[in-house]
């Protein structure tokens, strides 16, 4: 959460900034500021709400004091007080002459607090990220005695605070200098010619540049205009990883799409399909980023998923595939209820940790219980470099490109691809499938990109829908097997987007309480399985289906395409092409996402920039 940029260069900051702020806006918009070093000192303005406002702000008292080329920005979401102006970023210290955005939760802040106001100090925020701005005031002092400065105040200070933060930081004495620093939340550097970025996420420099640095765990980076300096919080050089980034401008921007996510929906065929490439080679599925060897995987006899939200739900899809193919246990588990049960975990277990981000905090925290415990780590991960693939033993990335819109949608699709490959390694090497087994199988998850692009072909239809549906009260979801988790998806994306109550439940269960929810016109989207793949499931759910249009139900069937028995339950029916049973979700899913989409854009709500969301919860 936060989004956060600091730039010295030949530019004018206050446009880069800004530039850079717009691209991060969905890391958090309840309040957004800047802060850039001129000739006066510090000039400074922040405004509550969405980056529009601060922007409205500025157009209001004029650009002209905010000539500089170094400064900084910062797009919040609240933790720490409300989102209201004077706890909006960047933060001062009493004269004015320091200036802090930080990104996560200082967690001693009460204790730093008082020390502060012990000390006679002020403090202007209900924020934990004041208090920072105020101590590298009052180091600065002494850093400079001891032939220091800024970097060494600010090391000082990061020894002291607890929790996950990056910060970036400015004093008026050095003009020409930024001084930023990460434990526990992103940071990048950006290097561009005569011209040095960081900020939390790439796509706020990508314009300028693709040559990057990755910044490691308790590391500070000073930038100037000619490159940077990274050291630990204790001074010493440290050693740094450089990258290239992979994808360009163009794959941040809408590309003429009113919304991300609407772009994003129809990226999911081309991020399925760079999620599986060059992992099957000479017969066999391959994990080449991983760093567990065919006798590690041989040894796990338990599989646990950890996720959160739609990852969450991925895993949920795939423990019917894993279990299938290797014959092992899996279990799913939320990763911000693992690791408070105690659960069961030792070396033979596998953790797969699912997150597009890298960064949830929950499933950090499950991925740091996992490891204590000596099971091993494996990362799925849409974000290079990210904190949660580089505290795991393996990591295997899912390609699904930079992932705007804050509700999931390619991420979440690559997500199930990815652990079906884990499914498919394990089963390859311990046995459970024959060689050319696993290789049918391979070759029917390369043909889905095809058949998630013949969905999308078709979704006009499902906009009209959201559009008539739009009116609704609540809408509920119903699945059997794989397409249970698809409901859920579906409901999940409905809530987020459309605020409108939304549950999904295994159809099963209806009859064991949820039924009474039916009346008269409620909608209820019904996620068939296919009557050749599962003929009992099937002639299950056509009777689920027909007991609740009995009691008033208005039906919306996502079925295989031909599936005749099913039409006459169905109110409105959408169809989905004939694939194998454990990838329909991969079909099943995409209707529902432009479901939610068209439903809130309906009700005139931003589908990129749901309420109270943001797109990396770094907080648990
Ligand atoms: C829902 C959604 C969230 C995320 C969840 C995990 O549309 O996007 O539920 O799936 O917050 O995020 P990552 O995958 O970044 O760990």
């Amino acid at each position: 959460v936060c989004g956060i940029v600091g730039y010295v260069g030949h530019r004018q900051a206050l446009d880069v900034v800004l530039n850079g702020l717009r691209r991060l806006e969905y890391r958090g918009y309840d309040s957004a500021g800047v802060a850039v070093l001129t000739d006066a000192g510090l000039t400074v303005e922040r405004k509550a709400g969405r980056l529009a406002n601060l922007e409205a702000r500025l157009a209001e008292v004029g650009v002209d004091s905010f000539a500089g080329t170094a400064g900084m920005g910062h797009t919040r979401w609240a933790t720490h007080g409300a989102p209201i102006d004077r706890n909006s970023h960047p933060h001062r210290d009493a004269t004015g002459r320091v200036a802090v955005v930080h990104n996560g939760i200082i967690e001693n802040f009460a204790a730093l607090r008082a020390e502060l106001e012990a000390a006679g100090v002020e403090l202007a925020s209900d924020t934990d990220s004041e208090t920072a701005a105020h101590l590298i005031a009052r180091e600065y002092g002494a850093a400079k005695e001891r032939g220091g400065g800024l970097a060494e105040a600010v090391r000082t200070v990061c020894r002291r605070l607890e929790g996950a933060f990056t910060l970036v930081v400015s004093h008026a004495d050095e003009p020409d200098l930024i001084v930023a620093a990460r434990r526990s939340s992103p940071l990048v550097v950006g290097l561009g010619d005569g011209e040095t970025f960081v900020a939390s996420d790439v796509a706020a420099f990508i314009e300028h540049t693709r040559e990057a640095v990755e910044l490691g765990q308790d590391q500070l980076v000073e930038i100037t205009r000619d490159g940077y300096r990274v050291t630990d919080f204790h001074g010493e050089d440290a050693p740094v990883k450089p990258f290239t980034v992979d994808w360009d401008l163009s794959a941040a921007e809408k590309g003429g799409h009113e919304y991300f996510m609407l772009k994003e929906i129809e990226e999911q065929p081309e991020a399925l399909a760079n999620t599986l490439r060059g992992h099957f080679v000479d017969g066999r599925v391959v994990l080449d980023e991983q760093r567990l060897s065919d006798q590690d995987l041989r040894d796990v006899d338990k599989v646990f998923v950890v996720a959160c939200g739609s990852a969450y739900h991925s895993g949920l899809v795939a423990k019917y595939a894993i279990e299938h193919w290797t014959r092992l246990p899996v279990e799913v588990e939320l990763a911000s209820e693992f690791r408070y049960r105690d659960p069961v975990l030792d070396r033979d277990t596998l953790v797969v940790a699912v997150s597009q981000s890298g960064e949830t905090a929950d499933t950090l925290e499950a991925v740091r219980h996992a490891r204590e415990q000596k099971a091993r780590v494996l990362a799925v991960c849409n974000t290079n470099g990210a904190q949660i693939p580089r505290e795991s033993d393996a990591v295997l990335y899912t390609h699904a490109g930079p992932e705007i819109g804050v509700a999931s949608t390619k991420a979440f699709l690559a997500q199930i691809a990815a652990n079906y490959l884990v499914g498919l390694a394990l089963a390859q090497a311990r046995g459970t499938k024959y060689a050319d087994e696993v290789a049918r199988e391979f070759r029917e998850l390369e043909a889905m990109p095809k058949a998630v692009s013949r969905v999308l072909e078709t979704v006009e239809r499902v906009r009209a829908l959201g559009r008539e549906l739009a009116d609704s009260k609540a809408v509920l979801f119903l699945g059997r097997h794989v397409g249970y988790p698809v409901a859920l998806e579906g409901a999940l994306k409905l809530k987020e987007l459309a605020y409108m109550h939304a549950e999904g439940f295994a159809a099963g269960e209806l009859k064991h309480g949820p039924i009474a929810l039916i009346e008269e016109g409620l909608p209820v989207v019904v996620v068939m399985p296919s009557p050749k793949g599962r003929a009992v499931l099937h002639a299950k759910l056509v009777s689920n289906i027909s007991e609740i249009q009995a009691r008033g139900a208005r039906t919306v069937v996502i079925a295989e395409e031909g599936d005749e028995t099913v039409r006459p339950f169905a109110d409105e029916l959408i169809e989905v092409p004939a694939v194998p049973t454990l990838l329909q979700p991969l079909v099943s899913t995409v209707p529902l996402q432009v479901l939610a989409a068209e439903i809130a854009r309906a009700r005139g709500y931003d589908v990129d920039k749901p309420r109270n969301l943001a797109k990396s919860v770094t907080v648990e």
